[in-house]
């Protein structure tokens, strides 16, 4: 038996969690609202809310979880990507933490992370995926098509070439004026417009790779035309275009991940990272995998956006294979 606390501060999210082996005791997640009036995150506001929020957060999440620290048998931190100032505040933490209660440190990859989330025990849905699957992993900095071997052998199959998924999305709720970040509130808006309204087209990319550049600028100069003859045309429309965009989008990331599944023959599909919390993608990838008999794994919301509990479970796979860290260990960006 272990137990691991597991540290994330890797972007705009200060997170802790405790676990005992595979069953999360805690997570505890601040989220900084300071960035919403710059419309993204800032890293410089970032590093300080960090700095503000890890001793509460970490402590909360010892408490919650009932335990003592001299109970925690390794710490795991995230270590990149991320913003460095970001990483600097979760890993220098983890790293005194650890020192002063002796105890082992885990060093996590941020995307690792992400995917192993759906290794984490849950009573209401207890099944795992098995080795080989696929896992569409979409976040704010990431797009890619993963085929997973076993918990550390993440084949990348495809990614972006440019933008990522999340932050097209981000930007298109950025033109239309609907705040940061622009995921939640495109996912509310879309469900009451027509998702068949406006056409934008998708790139032909090779292979299982990716590109959201494009997108985004089409409907930048799409709606500045509509503008000219009506300044109210997104006021008006702001529905459908959500569902619009939304509806592209998740269509060119799906497609791509169907045609992978299919060609490796794998029969589980999984879906990880911030915009997995997104209810069309969902719900599509749902159907994709019922309509080829495949077997969908699509993580409860709170696993979905930046949080500490995969960081432990991530860690609790290297605790087991005794993986620890260097105390001397840098955080690393990209
Ligand atoms: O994984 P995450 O929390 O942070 C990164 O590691 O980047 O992902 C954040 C991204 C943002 O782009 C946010 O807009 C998006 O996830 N997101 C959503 C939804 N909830 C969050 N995108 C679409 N629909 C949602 N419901
Ligand atoms: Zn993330």
């Amino acid at each position: 038996m272990s137990i691991i606390l597991a540290i994330e501060s890797s972007c705009d999210d200060t997170s802790a969690a405790v676990l005992q082996d595979d069953t999360l005791l805690s997570n505890i997640i601040a989220s900084q609202k300071v960035h919403e009036q710059y419309g993204g995150v800032v890293p410089e506001l970032a590093s300080r809310a960090h700095q503000q929020n890890i001793i509460p957060v970490v402590d909360g999440a010892i408490r919650e979880a009932g335990i003592k620290k001299e109970d925690i048998d390794a710490v795991a931190f995230t270590r990149g990507p991320g913003l460095m100032g970001s990483l600097m505040v979760g890993v220098s933490f983890a790293k005194s933490f650890g020192q002063a209660l002796g105890k082992p440190l885990i060093e996590v990859n941020h995307l690792q992370a992400h995917v192993l989330s759906h290794f984490i025990h849950k009573p209401e849905s207890p099944e795992k995926p098995e080795f080989p699957f696929i896992c569409l992993l979409v976040s704010g900095g990431h797009t890619q098509i993963l085929l997973l071997r076993s918990h550390f052998e993440m084949e990348v199959l495809g990614q972006t070439i440019d933008d990522a998924a999340g932050e097209a999305i981000d930007k298109a709720a950025k033109i239309m004026d609907l705040g940061y970040p622009g995921g939640p509130v495109i996912d509310r808006l879309a469900k009451e417009g027509n998702p068949d309204a406006y056409h934008f087209s998708t790139p032909q990319i090779q292979g299982y790779d990716y590109s959201f550049s494009g997108i985004k600028t089409s409907f930048l100069y799409f709606l500045r035309d509509r503008l000219k003859e009506d300044p109210d045309f997104i006021e008006k429309h702001k529905a459908d275009l959500c569902a619009s965009i939304q509806k592209t989008i998740v269509g060119f990331l799906l497609k791509k991940v169907e045609r992978a599944a299919l060609d490796h023959k794998v029969r589980q599909v999984a879906i990880a990272g911030g915009v997995s919390a997104n209810s069309l993608l969902r719900s599509e990838l749902q159907r994709i995998c019922d309509k080829h008999h495949w077997q969908a794994f699509i993580p409860p919301f709170k696993f979905c956006t930046d949080n500490a509990a995969m960081v432990g479970i991530a860690g609790y796979f290297k605790y087991l294979k005794g993986d620890f860290a260097d105390i001397s260990l840098p955080p690393y960006t990209r």
